[in-house]
């Protein structure tokens, strides 16, 4: 088999990138580990900024964010449960976040491949890359018994944190830098309705909570917990109870309570890996940096990195430049660094932290009420929640 670009993984950053490509004539071929059934039963997060939003528009796949997703002018803060709310549209001059869940995204991104005979090839195990130095790279892989090969021009590591791309980059060629966080986010999926219209970042003395949602039915709750937290130490009233007094009064009187359909707790981690280039493989995605979901920016950044890469793809395979792959990285990290420092302040911000004493917890109140009081203050911290512009650098 042959295409012009290989990609590995079929999450939001693969996906996203292979219909970029395909609207602009570049052919690509997915290689996916999983299968689709369980690809598109994973539970992400749920906020696109309005660059991702108009990426998806780009390439046609926008129709059923646009009649279900639910877009959000402003989202709350609650300090010790008092509340205040941050006019995302009214502070950025008109934008806002549109609620609708990476599963559905995906979803809809999967559609549109097969709609389109874009080649997504699930339960591909054991991926390999080969001749990524020299200029006829391929990658192989074993499926229904058989080793398969792929010829390509170009290869897409679009496989998230735990996957082979940025492995296979030789250690000396490449540099991490990381901060584990001392805690874990428990998240809840429950079949009741929001609290509240729009997200509330909770801050307590007992740790961080944050109301969000996937439909006006549909709920999506976490709390700030110990990352190696036995789950059947959680029942579901437990949490409710525990929601209920981190988000506060107002939102525990808005609360329904229900059965988890979905429970589980996820590590906080910053990372960044540099650069996200070696030789014809092009990283973008989980796998080249993680953010602490506080921010909402996991998704939004894979499709920043795919918007550049196919940018610079298509450039290439149209007029044989190729300054925009060799810029790729370096435009990559730029935004990629803005918004790992978003969400690694926002973390600092709303949680607690084993260490923290009595000086560092006054120094999050303060800091907390400087921003209910400080229209500037909430300006800076709109712009980076709808996400910095994707023009320019
Ligand atoms: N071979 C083939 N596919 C692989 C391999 C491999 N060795 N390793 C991982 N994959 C697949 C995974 O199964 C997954 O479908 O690559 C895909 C990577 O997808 P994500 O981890 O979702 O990463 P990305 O597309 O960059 O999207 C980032 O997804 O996980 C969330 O919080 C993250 O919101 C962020 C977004
Ligand atoms: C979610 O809805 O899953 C979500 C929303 C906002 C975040 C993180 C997760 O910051």
């Amino acid at each position: 088999m042959r295409t012009q670009v290989a990609i590995v993984g079929a999450g939001p950053a693969g996906l996203l990138l292979q219909q970029l490509l395909h609207v602009a004539g570049v052919e690509s071929v997915i290689l996916e580990q999983r299968t689709r059934d369980y690809v598109e039963s994973r539970i992400r997060a749920g906020v696109l900024e309005q660059g991702t939003v108009r990426l998806l528009e780009q390439v046609g796949v926008d129709a059923r964010m646009r009649a279900e997703g639910l877009v959000h002018d402003g989202v709350s803060m609650a300090v010790d449960g008092r509340r205040f709310r941050i006019d995302l549209k009214g502070l950025t001059g008109g934008d806002s976040v549109m609620v609708y869940g990476q599963t559905e995204v995906t979803k809809d991104l999967i559609a549109a491949a097969e709609a389109r005979g874009a080649p997504v090839i699930f339960a591909a195990s054991g991926v390999a890359l080969g001749g990524v130095e020299g200029d006829r790279p391929f990658v192989t892989w074993r499926k229904d018994g058989r080793e398969e090969r792929l010829d390509c021009d170009y290869i897409a590591g679009c496989d998230g944190f735990h996957g082979i791309c940025r492995a296979s980059i030789p250690p000396a060629l490449i540099q991490g830098y990381e901060r584990v966080y001392p805690f874990g986010w428990l998240g809840i999926l429950a079949d009741v309705p929001p609290c509240h219209h729009e997200l509330i970042y909770a801050t307590h003395e007992r740790g961080f909570a944050l109301a969000s949602m996937r439909s006006a039915s549909r709920s999506r709750y976490y709390i700030q917990a110990p990352v190696d937290e036995d789950l059947a130490a959680w029942p579901d009233a437990r949490i409710w109870d525990e929601l209920a007094l981190r988000l506060g009064p107002e939102a525990a009187a808005g609360m329904a309570r229900g059965p988890s359909i979905e429970k589980s707790i996820a590590p906080l981690r910053s990372f960044v890996a540099e650069p996200m280039r070696w030789g014809r493989l092009f990283l973008a995605g989980d796998a080249a940096h993680i953010v602490p979901p506080t921010g909402a920016k996991g998704l939004n950044l894979a499709a920043s990195d795919v918007c550049f890469l196919s940018q610079a793809l298509i450039t290439r395979f149209r007029d044989g430049s190729e300054a925009g792959l060799d810029g790729y990285s370096a435009r990559a990290l730029a935004r990629v660094w803005k918004a790992e420092r978003f969400s690694w302040w926002f973390t600092g911000l709303t949680h607690r932290f084993p260490d923290m004493d009595g000086f560092s917890r006054r120094m999050q109140t303060a800091e907390l009420e400087y921003i209910r009081g400080s229209r500037a203050a909430q300006q800076a911290m709109a712009e980076n929640y709808v996400g910095l512009p994707l023009s320019g650098g």
